[in-house]
Formats: structure tokens, sequence, C-alpha cells
């Protein structure tokens, strides 16, 4: 069943995190990897089970661990991830396509489909992975991945990618999707990710990167994230824990030049803003909470007392991610 987040890791210093422990393996048959270059690279080294069958505190060490991603950071994205994808009852999610191996399933609606189930968590106008609506939505695609070096070869510093160059990719991503997607949907808690997953190569896939991000992504580099899902030689876990806060500043940087605000197409090109969500404005992480909670509740209409009781548990650690926040837990399944 559910089980209590583990703690914050105590030596967050930079250290070599490809190691003699960790060496790279290329996918067995039946190993899945999915939307995540960061979840996928950790499996493919073995700071997650390879089979890409984890549960949720192995992630949420792994990333501190691996790349120095803060706790509270850590245990937002993945408990927000893993009430809606994951099995409350085994505690078990797939990082990519839906699985028996994360055991028996709850009755429907409930999905428990891993991270590539769109519209729970995984969403559009993603980096490197296309529209579930356009094509795979957890296979790299070249033709983006071009798209994000043609923007640093432009924007960036001297050919590499930095925050203003992903900026200009995450707009792009955004404007591809309005005019090609009919579905286009880009609403909380998407909207966030979105503008996080862009922060992330530059916070977390620079070797030895230093307190802020004032060193840039090589694209070969990114190419052995995002496409390899492999450290490249050498590679040191970032110096200090990067978290809410951290990655907060960040995401505000990639969304001033091009502050687009959430909302969908109806229908290719007609993209309406939703003026009910806030978006980065106010406590957006708040709102991310509350929809997904709302979504779990309409998974599980009608839980077991065993249900009731993980999902509880699994909502309760949810929350924690979000540190001092203003908003106010909210108990859908019981204390
Ligand atoms: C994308 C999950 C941590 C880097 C995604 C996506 C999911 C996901 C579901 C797909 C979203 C979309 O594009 O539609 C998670 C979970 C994490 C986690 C549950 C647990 C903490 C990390 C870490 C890194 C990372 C630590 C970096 C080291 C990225 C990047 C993308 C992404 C760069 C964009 C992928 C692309 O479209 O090219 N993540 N992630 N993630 N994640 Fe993670
Ligand atoms: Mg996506």
């Amino acid at each position: 069943g559910a089980q209590p987040v583990p703690p914050p890791i105590n030596d967050t210093s930079s250290k070599l995190v490809f190691d003699d422990a960790h060496p790279f393996q290329p996918d067995a048959p039946g190993d899945i990897r999915g939307p995540c270059p960061g979840l996928n690279t950790l499996a493919s080294h073995g700071y997650i089970n390879r089979s890409g069958v984890v549960t949720p505190g192995e992630i949420i060490t792994a990333v501190q661990e691996g790349f120095n991603m803060g706790w509270d950071l850590a245990t937002f994205v993945t408990y927000g991830a893993f009430v809606v994808d994951g099995n409350h009852l085994t505690n078990l999610m797939s990082i990519g396509q839906k699985t028996t191996e994360t055991g028996p399933d709850a009755p429907a609606p409930a999905i428990i489909g891993g991270l590539n189930t769109h519209g729970a968590f995984e969403g559009d106008a993603s980096t490197t992975r296309d529209d579930f609506a356009l094509g795979s939505n957890f296979l790299f695609n070249e033709t983006l991945f071009d798209q994000l070096s043609q923007a640093a070869i432009d924007f960036g510093s001297n050919g590499t990618l930095d925050i203003p160059s992903a900026a200009v990719h995450r707009h792009n991503r955004i404007l591809d999707s309005i005019a090609r997607n009919p579905n286009f949907t880009f609403v909380t808690p998407r909207y966030l990710t979105a503008y996080a997953e862009t922060t992330f190569p530059l916070a977390f896939f620079v070797t030895n990167q230093t307190s802020d991000t004032s060193l840039t992504l090589g694209l070969d580099v990114a190419r052995s994230f995002f496409q390899t899902h492999k450290f490249p030689d050498n590679f040191y876990r970032r110096n200090g824990s990067y978290g809410l806060a951290e990655v907060g500043d960040l995401v505000v940087e990639v969304f001033e030049p091009f502050p687009v605000l959430p909302g969908n197409n109806e229908g290719v090109g007609n993209y309406v803003v939703d003026p009910e969500d806030p978006g980065l404005v106010g406590d957006g992480t708040c709102y991310a909470y509350y929809r997904q909670s709302n979504l779990t509740v309409a998974l599980y209409p009608d839980p077991t007392d065993e249900l009731r009781a993980a999902i509880a548990q699994n909502l309760a650690n949810f929350y924690s991610g979000l540190g001092d926040p203003t908003c106010e837990q909210v108990f859908p399944f019981g204390q």
C-alpha cells in the first residue's frame, strides 16, 4: 500500500553520478521508457528499477541522488503524477505505457496507465515529444530536437542552449500546437509542467551546474539525455539542490518574453484563454494540487476502504510537496 515520502538527502554537493555502481544499460526487452528523459535516464543507469516500473519513493530519492532536484519539487511532481497514473494499492507506477506489472487494476474509470497517459499528467506542446493527437506523446522526435537545436544556434550562447533560447523553443512548441492540434489543451497542471520542463535541461542536464544556471547545455549532451537516456561520460550532478522556488524563478524567465496564458484550442488556430486558471499568476501550484485532487476523485468515485486509505495517504504526500503553501489541504478520501 501507500508509503510515507522518503526524506531529503543530506549531502547535496556535486558528485560523479555516472559511476561504477550505475552503468548505462540499453533497454532490455520488456523494459519501459516514457516521455520523461530525466526518469528514463535514471532507469537506464539503475537509479530506479531498470524495468521502468517503480515506486514513488524510488523516484523521489533517485531524482535527488542523480540530479539534485529539491525534495519539495521531487515530491510535488512525483505525487502529482502518481495519484492519477499509479496503482495506489501496490504503490507501483510505470514511467511509460500501461502494464500489468503494476498489479491488479482498480475498476474503471481508474486508468492506472503510467506516465504516457495523455491528459492526466502528460500533456501537449512537449519539448521533444509530439502532441498525443499528432504522433507519439512519449517517443523522441528528431524533428523537434532539430528545432530545439536551431533555437540554441540562433538565440543561444555560442551554439549551446540557455534559458533565453529554451524560451524561444517553448514558445514555438505552443505556436505549433495552436496551429496544428485541434485538441490542443494547455491548462494547469500541464501548463505549469510545460514551463518547468523547459527549465529542467538547464537546471539538471548540465554537468557540475553551479548554484544558478550560469552554465549552458551543449547539444550533444542534450541529445544524450533526450534520445539515448544516458548520462554523458563523467557526468556530475548539479551543485546544490534545486527545488520549487528556484525552478519557479526560472519559469518566470521563460514565460516573460512570450507570455501565453492557460487555455485550449477551439478548432485549429483558435486558442481561447481560460480565465479561471491562474497559470503562473498567483498560486498556480495550489491550483494544480486542487485540479489533480479533483481528477483523482473522478477516477475513484467509489473506492474500497483499503483504496480510500491509500489514496488519502498519497494525496497527503502530494500536499507535503507544496512546502508551506497558502492553500488549504483537502481530504476527499478522509484523513
Ligand atoms: C517531461 C514526469 C523528473 C526532465 C516529463 C513528462 C512527464 C514527466 C510525465 C512528460 C510531460 C510532457 O512533456 O507532456 C516526471 C516525474 C518526475 C520527473 C514524475 C519526478 C520527479 C524529471 C527530472 C528531470 C526531468 C529530474 C531532469 C533531470 C524532463 C524533461 C521533460 C520532461 C526535460 C520534457 C521531455 C520532452 O518533451 O522532451 N516528465 N519527471 N523530469 N521531464 Fe520529467
Ligand atoms: Mg507531452
